[in-house]
């Protein structure tokens, strides 16, 4: 890896979290917002959003008069998070906790992880832990909701053609009139099932190169079967998997898997 590093934390936090909406503004992540918002309405009741960072699916919802709550660890993504809904008149309860060992006080109809939050937590028995979190968390019948990546042989393979490449990803303009260039690094441990994703944030003023960030973090990829068989363990049931945050059954052609199952 060539690029003059100055750590970031190994997490979302700082400077990842003052540029994430920038990175990913509503909207940007193939319709996953009112992907959720029809199951939330299905289901019904209150709901919980693990991982909810600065608010990108929260406060749309919000705005439709959902009643939602979030959790997330990172205090840097939730103060931006509360920022914007003191800006916009709403209210939520947001909890500063590890989403593999929170204790709220409230039980919910819905707890939904999007995004790929859930694949942060790459330790196997955290990850564990985490599923029996949110079935405590559940009223009966409750439905949780999960979205993974699926996992693709060409691009999990040691062999992955981009493998320990630094690949371009996109290009932030600031108000200030600096840029960030976004580009990400990635090595797969396929044994272990784990992303190592570099993200290199460097920041341009005008032409003039003035500083670079790497961030980095493990993400778990999970199988199908493998990530059923986990949710059957904890406890839940009538398990469905949905692709590409549509309501078609999960097929080989998608990218994105959305597991639905209930605490009954
Ligand atoms: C990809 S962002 C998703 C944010 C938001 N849900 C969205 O869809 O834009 C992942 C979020 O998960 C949070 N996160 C990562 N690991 C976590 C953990 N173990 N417990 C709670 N939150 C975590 C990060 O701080 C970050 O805000």
């Amino acid at each position: 890896m060539s690029k003059q590093q100055k750590p970031l934390e190994k997490t979302f936090h700082g400077f990842g979290a003052e540029i994430y909406d920038l990175w990913w503004p509503e909207g940007s992540v193939g319709g996953d917002e009112s992907f959720y918002k029809e199951l939330l309405r299905r289901q019904g009741g209150n709901s919980l959003e693990v991982g909810c960072g600065t608010g990108r699916i929260l406060l749309p919802l919000l705005r439709e008069n959902f009643e939602l709550d979030g959790l997330d660890y990172s205090n840097d993504m939730l103060n931006i998070c509360r920022d914007k809904l003191k800006q916009l008149n709403l209210s939520a309860d947001l909890y500063q906790s590890p989403m593999q060992d929170f204790n709220i006080s409230k039980k919910y109809n819905n707890i939904y992880v999007p995004f790929h939050s859930f694949m942060i937590v790459s330790d196997r028995s955290e990850a564990l832990q985490a599923l029996k979190c949110f079935f405590k968390h559940l009223k009966q019948k409750g439905q949780l909701i999960i979205s993974l990546f699926v996992p693709k042989y060409q691009s999990l393979s040691l062999y992955a053609e981009d493998q320990d490449k630094w690949r371009h990803c996109k290009e932030v303009n600031l108000e200030d009139g600096k840029k960030i260039i976004i580009s990400d690094n990635v090595r797969n441990f396929h044994l272990e099932q784990i992303k190592r994703v570099r993200y290199c944030f460097e920041v341009f003023d005008g032409e003039k190169p003035i500083d670079t960030y790497i961030q980095e973090m493990n993400i778990r990829w999970y199988f199908l079967y493998e990530f059923q068989l986990m949710l059957e363990n904890v406890g839940f049931k009538d398990i469905t998997v949905y692709g590409d945050f549509t309501f078609e059954s999960l097929a080989a052609h998608h990218r994105e898997m959305t597991f639905l199952c209930y605490k009954s």
